[in-house]
């Protein structure tokens, strides 16, 4: 077991230093229990940057030669999404505790592996997922609130980002480096929520597209869920809307949680959903009063606080707030509707790893790419037809 060292302090690496990097040096500068003794990027304007908030730190021009320098007991991983799992790997390989950028990979096969080497090494891997506390006081309530059991779970976001988002670096909107689009990108910190409500359902059947974005990755989901225990959900993402549409709710035999602005919980008397529509002797019979309490706003955890809860976890030998597990089942959850997609079929969960990796290889390889669907050319050959 690696625990911090010295005075006390965990002294950590940080391995990627601009973009949401620079964040997380703040973070780690400003955390108590932590000292930053390392910093990595192969970006050297990057580097010389960092290395002038943190003067006393080493600075490394390859993440390698970080993790095998001795000089750090843990590091934050702040890279392009194809580099979390071979970099974890390495950390932990060289006894290194692991806080990664979320996601916390592009496999569920990656996971599974990181997994398997933080629990043999005995060190922590968290990820950072820094709305998960949103979702996890509010899940007691569909757990523990006397709402019975879900019949439905209901997700739709609509988002945006522009093309202009996509051209600030070389990685991203390609399945080789970022390994998918918005729901690998901006909705697995929604998957990450919606999966403390829900846990993972046993089968999805997705469909993915490509609006508006000249990339070749899906910029919007639609998707539908089965549960084992009969539940039935949706899942629609996109990043291709001018009208943000926010909705997430849970239907449960006796009433109904909704998290959006307001979030509240509706609570049916008697037999609920079932004693209307069992009992029910009138064909439009009048639905019972649905009692609504308001639910008090969660507050954002303040800056930081993973990083600082990372370093505690390990000082005081605790699991860190954001689990690996929880981190790979939103992986999971995003690779079943992938692999949905592409193999134009529902995909079981747990999913078949070498159909996942498979699945996967051949998208980096471009074998398949998600075309945007309305482009300029498209809108003229359909206005030279009319
Ligand atoms: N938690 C959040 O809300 C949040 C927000 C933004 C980004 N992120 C995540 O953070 C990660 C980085 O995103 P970003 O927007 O900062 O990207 P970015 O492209 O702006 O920055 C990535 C950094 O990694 C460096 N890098 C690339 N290859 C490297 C290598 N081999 N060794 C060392 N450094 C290397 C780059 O030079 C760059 O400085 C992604 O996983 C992203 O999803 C999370």
């Amino acid at each position: 077991m690696v625990k911090a060292k010295g005075n006390g302090k965990v002294r950590l690496g940080i391995v990627g230093v601009s973009g949401i990097g620079v964040e997380r040096l703040k973070n780690a500068l400003a955390t108590p229990e932590a000292e930053v003794t390392a910093l990595a990027d192969v970006n050297a304007e990057a580097l010389i940057g960092a290395l002038a908030q943190a003067p006393d730190a080493q600075g490394f021009d390859d993440a390698s030669k970080l993790f095998k320098a001795k000089r750090c007991d843990a590091v934050l991983l702040n890279v392009p999404h194809f580099l979390h799992g071979p970099f974890a790997l390495q950390a932990l390989e060289a006894g290194l505790h692991v806080l990664a950028e979320k996601p916390m990979a592009i496999r569920v096969t990656e996971c599974d592996a990181m997994l398997a080497a933080a629990n043999a090494a005995g060190l922590k891997l968290s990820v950072h997922h820094q709305h998960r506390h949103r979702a996890w006081s509010r899940a007691r309530i569909l757990r523990e609130g006397g709402l019975g059991r879900l019949l439905r779970a209901t997700f739709i976001r609509n988002s945006r980002r522009t093309n202009a988002y996509y051209r600030t670096a070389a990685w991203r909107g390609k399945w080789k480096t970022e390994g998918g689009g918005v729901l690998i990108n901006q909705s697995i910190h929604d998957i990450d929520e919606f999966l403390q409500y829900t846990g993972l359902p046993c089968e999805v059947r997705a469909s993915l597209h490509n609006l508006v974005h000249d990339v070749e990755v899906e910029d919007g989901c639609v998707a539908s869920l089965s549960y084992p225990d009969g539940a039935v959900g949706t899942f629609v993402t996109n990043l291709s809307s001018l009208s943000p549409t926010d909705v997430c709710e849970f239907e449960c035999e006796r009433g109904i949680l909704q998290v959006s602005k307001p979030s509240r919980v509706g609570r049916l008397p008697g037999r609920g959903v079932y004693g209307f529509f069992d009992d029910n002797t009138e064909m439009w019979g009048k639905p019972p009063k649905t009692e609504w309490e308001d639910l008090p706003e969660v507050e954002p955890f303040p800056p930081g606080s993973l990083v600082r809860d990372f370093c505690l976890a390990i000082i005081e030998d605790r699991a860190p707030f954001v689990d690996g597990q929880g981190a790979r089942d939103a992986v999971a959850f995003f690779n079943a509707l992938v692999v949905s997609h592409f193999l134009e079929k529902p995909a079981r969960l747990p999913l078949d790893h070498a159909e996942v990796d498979d699945v996967f290889d051949d998208l980096a390889k471009g074998r398949w790419k998600l075309d945007r669907r309305f482009t300029a050319q498209a809108e003229a050959e359909l206005a030279g037809a009319r």
